[in-house]
């Protein structure tokens, strides 16, 4: 048995599996080999920078990956479309933020333009601007993301999405998720905890084995590690990280970390640089309780499938009719 959808189809890939692209983590390594192995490798554009974005395309070698970026981020250096296109990556998404103004100039290239969106709002702009994908991202996401739960939304989007494939994303890190995803009507999923402590991640190695160790039950939304990163996010979305001593300092005393920005921004730095995680943010979802090793990302991809095809089997199964004896 294989997983075959339409999103194999649209993007020409045996799994249907997107690894998200997360800000830093997502590198052209980690993206190639999710490709190689079937799904889509999607490299973690984040906030923009040119030099990082060459770098990790050229790591992706002959790989077809695609990439993504922080829409509201992207609109103050729209020049990066332009490289990146010059790529001809087989996918380009955005999240959080206005993808009207640069609608004209993805039609332009080859790619497939996916939009991620938190809202049933987001998801009608999307589809009337007719784009290729819609992710639906539910608020147990790592990373930004908004409030509502993935298992009501993704439907409530494949209603509005209509014969757009809509990709679920939050919390889903193994097969029984990706086969709960299709059964909501999903035409695949796009997965961050999952691939985050994988080996070609390029997390913090601390970073990875807090991941590995914790749980969806240690993570929270805030703002406070955009406020340590000095990140001015527009309202509407917030951060799903691991609860560390950092938060639990600053989480009731926002004032106080206004108070103490310089300070506390440069203690972040440092942190993050060393790999310190009481202090350092460990950007991983509710999906943390089913990460339990640092492992090649091709083994999470291909344990997810065969796992999910083992569910989809029994669940064929109950629906067999009663064999009499
Ligand atoms: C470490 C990390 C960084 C992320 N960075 C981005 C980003 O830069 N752009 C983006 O669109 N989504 C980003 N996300 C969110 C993902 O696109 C995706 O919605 C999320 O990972 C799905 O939920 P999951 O983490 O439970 O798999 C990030 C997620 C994580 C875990």
């Amino acid at each position: 048995m294989s997983i075959r959808t339409p999103l194999c189809d649209l993007f020409g890939i045996e799994h249907p599996v997107l690894l998200a692209p997360m800000a830093g983590v997502s590198g052209g390594a980690l993206a190639a080999v999710v490709s190689r192995a079937g799904g889509l490798g999607l490299i973690g554009g984040g906030y923009g920078d040119a030099d990082w974005l060459e770098r990790e395309f050229d790591a992706a070698g002959d790989a077809r990956i695609g990439v993504g970026f922080i829409t509201w981020s992207l609109a103050r250096q729209s020049h990066l479309l332009d490289l990146v296109l010059d790529r001809a990556p087989a996918a380009l998404m955005l999240s959080f933020g206005d993808f009207k103004p640069f609608l004209p100039k993805i039609r332009d290239g080859q790619a497939k333009f996916i939009v991620q969106v938190q809202t049933l709002d987001q998801a009608r702009e999307a589809v009337d601007a007719g784009v290729d994908a819609i992710v639906a991202q539910g608020t147990e996401a790592g990373g930004h993301g908004g409030t509502r739960a993935t298992l009501p939304f993704v439907p409530a989007v494949v209603d509005i999405a209509k014969e757009i494939p809509v990709i679920a994303a939050g919390g889903i890190a193994d097969g029984r998720g990706l086969a709960a995803a299709l059964a909501l009507g999903a035409s695949g999923v796009l997965c961050g905890t999952a691939f985050f402590s994988s080996n070609e991640s390029l997390a913090n190695d601390n970073a990875k084995q807090a991941a590995v160790s914790g749980s969806g039950h240690d993570t929270e939304r805030s703002s406070i590690f955009d406020i340590a990163r000095g990140l001015d996010w527009p309202t509407g979305w917030n951060l799903r990280a691991m609860r560390n001593a950092f938060t639990r300092r600053w989480s009731a005393d926002m004032d106080g970390l206004m108070q103490n920005l310089s300070e506390e921004q440069a203690r972040f730095e440092a942190a993050s640089a060393a790999g310190d995680t009481d202090v350092a943010a460990v950007i991983v979802g509710e999906a943390a309780d089913l990460i339990r090793a640092i492992e090649p990302a091709q083994d999470t991809l291909h344990g997810m499938i065969s796992q999910a095809e083992d569910r989809l089997w029994r669940i064929g199964r109950l629906a067999d009719p009663i064999e009499e004896d």
